[in-house]
C-alpha cells in the first residue's frame, strides 16, 4: 500500500485555521515553478541524493563489505554527528527490535549491536567505550567533509585506544567520506583503512539512503534493498509538477502557506508508533538546517520544527498544542497495522474507569488517541495532516525519508532559499577552530575575544 497524505484538516472548509481552498489551488503556478527549480538542480547534478535509489555501485558496495564481515563483530560504533548520524538512529530504531542494543545474542544471532556516539561528551564516549570489547568492535567514521572536529576527536581517541590494544586499524575502522576532499580520505589511502564513498553532490542532512545509512542498517540486518525501493518510489511518484497527485509536494505547500499567510511558524511532525520517535528527530535537523535562513532579500525565513510522540506527547505538549498560539501546523503519522498486537485483559468489571478498556487492544487505543487528538485539534482551529503507512516495514521508511527529503527541496523553492547550504552553522564553528588553536584560525580567534565577554556583576553566585 503506498504512502498516503490526507490533508483535509489543513484547509479552512474543515479546520477554521487552515488554508482556504482557493488559496491551496491558486498555488498550482507558484509549485509548477518550485517543481521546476527542483528538477533544474537535479539535472545539472547537485541534487545527489534523489539519485541514491538506483544507485547499484553504493548499494553494492555496502552489501559486499556486510557479507564479508558477517559474523566478525559483535558491536558497531558509529562516530559522527548531524546528518552522519540522525538518519542512522532513525533507521536502526525503526527497523530492528526494540531496544536492539539491549537483546542477548540468541536474539540478535550474528548480528552486532549497534551504537551511535553523535557527540563529544566524554562521559558518553568513555562508557561506551568501557563497555564493548575492542577486539571484536568495528568503529564507523562517518563524516561527509572529512574534518568536523566532533568527529575527527572521537576517531582520534578511539584510534588510540585501538592501537593501545594492539587491534589492526585496517580490520577495525570504515570511513563513509566525500570520495576526495577531506581529511578522512588520504588516511583511508595511506593506511589501507576501507572507505565507502558519499557522493560529493549529497549533503550530510540528505545523506541517509547513502553509505551513511545504508552501512551500518544492512550491518545490523536491516533490508538495505527494500529501503531504497521504497524511496525510489517515492521518487516516482514525485516526478510530476501536478499539485493533486505529488504527496511531497502538497506537503510542502501547504506548509509553506500555513507559515508565510497564516502565521503558523512551528511545524509538529509526531509520529504514533515509538519505532518512528526518531525519524521525528531526523526530520528536526532536515526541515531546520535546510529552511532557516537569511534570504537574499535581508528576511530571515524558516519554520521551527518541533518532535513529537502519539500518545506519550498528549500528556506532555498537548494542552500547549490545544490552548497555546495558534502558530502551528501537526503531521501525524499513522500506521495502518500494528503487528504484534496485545489485547488488553478484561478485568475489574465492578470498576467502570477500568472495565471499559477490557477486550479492545492496544494498538487500537493508540490509533482511536491518535484521531480523538486529530478531531480535538481541528475543533480548535488547529491544522493537522496525517501520514498514513501500511505497516513500519524498510520499505514504508524508505519512502517516508524520501517524502520528506523531497518536500524539504520543494519548501526551499518556495522560501525562496537555497535549501542545500548551512551558512549559519560557519562562524561557530570559526570561532571553535580559534579556540582549540587550529593553524588559519587566529583571527576568528581575536574576533572571538573582541566580542562581549561574560560580566561577573550579572552572575548570581
Ligand atoms: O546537514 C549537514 O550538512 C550537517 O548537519 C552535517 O550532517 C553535520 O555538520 C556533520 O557533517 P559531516 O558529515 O561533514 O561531518
Amino acid at each position: 500500500m503506498p504512502i498516503s497524505l490526507d490533508y483535509t484538516f489543513m484547509l479552512s472548509d474543515a479546520v477554521s485555521g487552515g488554508v482556504a481552498p482557493d488559496v491551496f489551488a491558486a498555488t498550482g503556478a507558484a509549485f509548477r515553478s518550485a517543481h521546476a527549480s527542483v528538477e533544474s538542480r537535479r539535472r545539472s547534478g547537485e541534487l545527489g541524493f534523489l539519485d541514491l535509489p538506483t544507485n547499484r555501485v553504493l548499494a553494492t558496495q555496502v552489501l559486499e563489505f556486510v557479507v564479508a564481515t558477517r559474523g566478525v563483530y559483535r558491536d558497531v560504533v558509529l562516530l559522527g554527528i548531524g546528518g552522519s548520524a540522525l538518519g542512522p538512529t532513525a533507521l536502526r530504531n525503526a527497523l530492528r527490535p526494540p531496544q536492539w542494543n539491549m537483546l542477548g545474542a540468541e536474539s540478535r544471532g550474528e548480528l552486532p549491536r549497534l551504537h551511535v556516539l553523535d557527540n563529544v561528551d566524554p562521559v558518553t564516549i568513555a562508557a561506551t567505550l568501557g563497555r564493548v570489547q575492542l577486539a571484536e568492535t568495528l568503529f564507523l567514521v562517518i563524516s561527509k567533509s572529512g574534518g568536523t572536529a566532533e568527529t575527527m576527536a572521537q576517531y582520534l581517541v578511539v584510534r588510540d585506544r585501538l592501537i593501545a590494544a594492539g587491534v589492526p586499524l585496517a580490520r577495525h575502522l570504515v570511513f563513509v567520506t566525500d570520495p576526495t576532499k577531506g581529511a578522512l580520505r588520504p588516511i583511508a589511502i595511506a593506511e589501507g583503512i576501507p572507505a565507502l564513498d558519499i557522493p560529493a553532490n549529497i549533503g550530510g542532512r540528505f545523506s541517509v539512503l547513502s553509505p551513511v545509512g545504508t552501512l551500518p542498517a544492512a550491518l545490523i540486518g536491516i533490508d538495505i534493498e527494500a529501503l531504497l525501493a521504497g524511496a525510489g518510489d517515492m521518487t516516482r511518484r514525485c516526478n510530476t509538477d501536478d499539485l493533486a497527485t505529488n504527496p511531497a509536494g502538497a506537503y510542502a505547500v501547504l506548509q509553506w502557506l500555513s507559515d508565510s499567510t497564516g502565521g503558523k511558524r512551528i511545524h509538529v511532525l509526531m509520529p504514533y508508533a515509538d519505532a518512528l520517535r526518531d525519524i521525528a528527530a531526523w526530520f528536526v535537523q532536515l526541515w531546520a538546517e535546510s529552511l532557516g535562513k537569511a534570504r537574499a532579500d535581508g528576511e530571515h525565513v524558516g519554520p521551527t520544527p518541533l518532535p513529537a510522540l502519539g500518545t506519550t506527547d498528549q500528556h506532555a505538549q498537548v494542552q500547549l498544542f490545544m490552548e497555546g498560539p495558534i502558530d502551528k501546523t501537526f503531521t501525524f503519522i499513522a500506521v495502518d497495522s500494528a503487528g504484534d498486537d496485545l489485547t488488553i485483559p478484561g478485568a475489574h468489571a465492578d470498576v467502570p474507569d477500568l472495565a471499559y478498556l477490557g477486550g479492545h487492544s492496544l494498538w487500537e487505543l493508540l490509533d482511536v488517541e491518535r484521531r480523538a487528538t486529530t478531531g480535538a485539534l481541528a475543533a480548535r482551529g488547529r491544522p493537522s495532516m496525517t501520514l498514513l503507512i501500511e505497516r513500519v516495514d524498510a520499505w514504508h521508511v524508505g519512502g517516508l525519508m524520501m517524502f520528506f527529503e523531497i518536500a524539504t527541496a520543494y519548501a526551499g523553492a518556495l522560501y525562496g532559499i537555497n535549501a542545500f547550504d548551512q551558512p549559519g552553522v560557519e562562524l561557530g564553528k570559526r570561532f571553535t577552530y580559534g579556540m582549540m588553536g587550529r593553524p588559519g584560525f587566529d583571527a576568528a580567534r581575536a574576533e572571538f575575544e573582541a566580542l562581549p565577554q561574560s560580566n561577573a556583576a550579572r552572575v548570581i553566585r
